[in-house]
């Protein structure tokens, strides 16, 4: 049920919209002061009355029921106290009903959210400065579509520019087809690092790659197969990657699918009057808005990022009519999204107020930095087999006899570099540090697919107990906050898609992991008397299910044993 709509319609009150109110209802930090809680602060001033004046004429006119047992006034707050059996009864109905759908609605309708995630350079390492775009986007294409929407994956490749012809004046040089083959994006990311160490010395060599490049433009044959094969290898290393994180996208379609789409975009910026020339290049001048100018063509007549973003957002909305067009990319480039969003809408695409840039934070390893031109970079893939060998050692010492050891590795290790990511609010700067990522009491996804073990465990020593549609008594305290908890489920759902914060979800599934933990240690379960054991083990499997729920919109699995 959601209560906070319930209680918002049983308010008499004039002068306040219903969703208002609905919204300002939250969960009280100290349950003993009642379940929800409406603070009537913000209502004084239309009101003309003090908070605690409106609190108290509130109550006075709430019609307590079956559903909300008890209203009280506390220092301008209407505190209402919910009726716990009834809580708990349709708790566990929802979802023992609605099982791996629990937390999914409609509220989409089939409406389209582009989202632009992962978008991945060609030839250029896959680094754990992609981890975050990847994941994030992964878990919000997931959240998207349980929600009833239609999410479109792309990948917007990094497949144009200069860095191209650095590239194979590099392989002509000094690379072979076996070398390359045979080290993927590895050998390719040490040639373009050689490339630069001895384009310091032989300026010659820039030269050349621009020739090069202009030859790809061009669509010189020999250039355009070489690109055509770096870009085969890259995407054949960076799928792996997808398949363990399980990553999805509806499209590849990168930079250079754009090469031919910019045109028009250029034409109806001239026809718009928007061009200006400066120093040879064609730019838009942003300065009313506070912005530096956004450059759409250099002097040297060729695209830029923005141009190709513009052609691409643009597309997108005639190939997908979005509702909205997310992109998931680092904050490094807030400005570029603000510029060509602005353009955009001097254009007159009314739609410009759909493109929402996602921005998150940067991750990085306990011990520094990295960059790809010299060649000091930290590959996610090493550091996902990194943590799965941790997670290996560690099972391995807490349970020698654990079958399918390797399996339950994959999933705990994959798991923390995920939850790694996504735990904190997506803005923030992260370290990830291994020992963090893979505590089993700490705030982890391991404590969370330890949880789900353990609920495992109990519900397989229930065998034969017939706890499906045990019937539902007054909750003791334990048993009330886990099940008020997991009912709360589907509005974090909703709070994650709307803020486009799947931290919410994980930071719920640990919220879930600590309550049922507490309520599996100080109720027994198995050992209740009958009647009172049947309940417990339906919130046992409830609790199951929504974990499990929870952490696959994260993307990450759950081992029945550990
Ligand atoms: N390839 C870019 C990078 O690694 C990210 C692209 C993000 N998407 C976009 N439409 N600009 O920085």
């Amino acid at each position: 049920m959601d209560y906070r709509s319930y209680i918002a319609e049983r308010i008499p009150v004039d002068g306040i919209l219903r969703e208002e109110i609905a919204e300002s209802i939250a969960v009280p930090p100290d349950s003993a002061m009642g379940d929800f809680a409406l603070p009537c602060f913000k209502f004084a001033k239309v009101l003309r009355k003090s908070p605690a004046m409106i609190a108290e004429d509130l109550k006075a006119q709430y019609p307590v029921d079956h559903v909300v047992s008890e209203v009280l006034a506390v220092n301008g707050y209407l505190n209402f106290k919910i009726n716990k059996s009834a809580l708990a009864r349709e708790v566990l109905e929802k979802i023992g009903a609605e099982g791996e759908r629990y937390g999914a609605e409609n509220i989409g309708n089939g409406r389209v959210i582009c989202l632009d995630y992962s978008s991945v350079n060609i030839a250029k390492p896959f680094h754990i400065g992609h981890l975050s775009t990847t994941v994030l986007g992964g878990a919000l294409y997931r959240i998207f579509n349980f929600l009833g929407y239609k999410a479109v994956g792309i990948n917007h490749l990094g497949d144009y520019g200069t860095q191209f012809g650095k590239l194979i004046s590099a392989y002509k040089r000094w690379g072979n087809r076996e070398l390359v083959e045979q080290g993927g994006i590895r050998a390719l990311n040490e040639l373009y690092v050689r490339f630069h160490r001895e384009a310091e010395t032989d300026p010659a060599l820039e030269d050349e790659a621009r020739a090069y490049f202009k030859k790809i433009e061009e669509g010189d044959r020999d250039c355009l197969s070489l690109f055509e094969w770096f870009k085969e290898l890259t995407l054949k290393d960076v799928k792996k990657i997808y398949d363990l994180l399980d990553i999805r996208f509806d499209s590849y379609a990168g930079e250079s699918f754009y090469q031919d789409k910019m045109q028009p975009v250029l034409d109806e910026l001239k026809q718009k009057n928007l061009l200006v020339e400066s120093r040879g290049a064609q730019i838009v001048d942003l300065e009313e808005y506070g912005m530096s100018p956004c450059i759409i063509l250099k002097s040297d007549g060729s695209s830029l990022y923005a141009t190709r973003d513009m052609a691409a957002a643009i597309y997108r909305k005639q190939t997908y009519d979005f509702d909205k067009c997310l992109y998931v990319v680092a904050y490094q480039q807030n400005l570029h999204f603000k510029q060509f969003f602005k353009v955009l809408e001097l254009m007159g695409k009314e739609w410009a107020k759909d493109l929402v840039h996602v921005a998150y934070g940067m991750v990085s390893l306990e011990d520094g930095a990295m960059s790809t031109r010299k060649g000091n970079v930290v590959f996610l893939e090493d550091i996902i087999e990194k943590c799965v060998e941790k997670a290996y050692a560690i099972l391995s010492e807490k349970n020698p006899d654990l079958e399918n050891k390797e399996d339950v590795a994959k999933k705990v290790g994959v798991g923390a570099v995920v939850f790694g990511a996504l735990y904190n609010n997506k803005i923030k700067d992260i370290v990830f540090s291994y020992d963090k990522a893979l505590n089993f009491d700490g705030e982890t996804s391991v404590y969370v697919q330890y949880t789900c073990a353990r609920a495992f465990s109990v519900l397989s020593k229930a065998e034969g107990i017939d706890y499906k549609n045990a019937s539902v008594t007054e909750p003791c305290p334990q048993e009330f906050e886990l099940l008020k908890l997991l009912g709360e489920f589907p509005d974090t759902v909703k709070a994650a898609a709307e803020k486009y914060e799947p931290s919410y979800v994980a930071r719920y599934a640990v919220d879930v992991a600590q309550k049922f933990n507490k309520f599996y240690i100080d109720c027994k379960i198995l050992q209740a008397e009958s009647g009172v054991k049947e309940m417990r083990l339906r919130i046992t499997e409830a609790t199951l299910v929504t974990l499990k729920n929870a952490l696959s919109l994260l993307g990450i699995g759950v081992p029945e044993k550990m």
